[in-house]
């Protein structure tokens, strides 16, 4: 066999799946890790009101930490809609896209509950 078949026979057998494996680990790790910082600098803008990581201080304000993610998603959304009434909340909830909510839920739904 010489060099040429040999590097064919090696590409269909071992370097095509390892190349998958690595290509999957390299670009994989970094999206989810992208996705945290968003979701945490995102969540970070209801902290003024919802104290750190969503654990209130304030009696008046509701902690969203430990919050089920579907929970939020369904009081944000009514925010929206005008079904639930609110002082600010209608109108912050409008400063977010879908996908963005979904982030911030997802990221006080894994704090510690308060
Ligand atoms: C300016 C202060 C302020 C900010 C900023 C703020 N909130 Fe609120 N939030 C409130 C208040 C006040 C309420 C009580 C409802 C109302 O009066 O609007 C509330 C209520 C809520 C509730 C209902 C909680 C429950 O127990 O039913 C959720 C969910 C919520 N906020 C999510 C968020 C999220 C997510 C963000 C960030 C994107 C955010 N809030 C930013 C003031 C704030």
């Amino acid at each position: 066999m010489n060099t040429a078949q040999e590097l064919r026979r090696h590409k269909r057998t071992s370097v095509l799946p390892l190349g998958l494996c690595v290509a999957l680990a390299v670009f994989s790790a970094p999206g989810v890790a992208r996705d945290v910082t968003l979701a945490r600098s995102l969540a970070a803008t209801c902290a003024n009101c919802h104290g750190t990581d969503g654990r209130s201080r304030n009696p008046a304000l509701p902690s969203l930490a430990g919050m089920k993610a579907e929970t939020l998603m369904e009081a944000l959304a009514h925010y929206r809609s005008g079904r639930r009434p609110g002082t600010v909340m209608p109108q912050i909830v409008k400063g977010y896209t879908e996908e963005q909510l979904r982030l911030i839920a997802a990221y006080f739904a894994a704090q510690p509950k308060p």
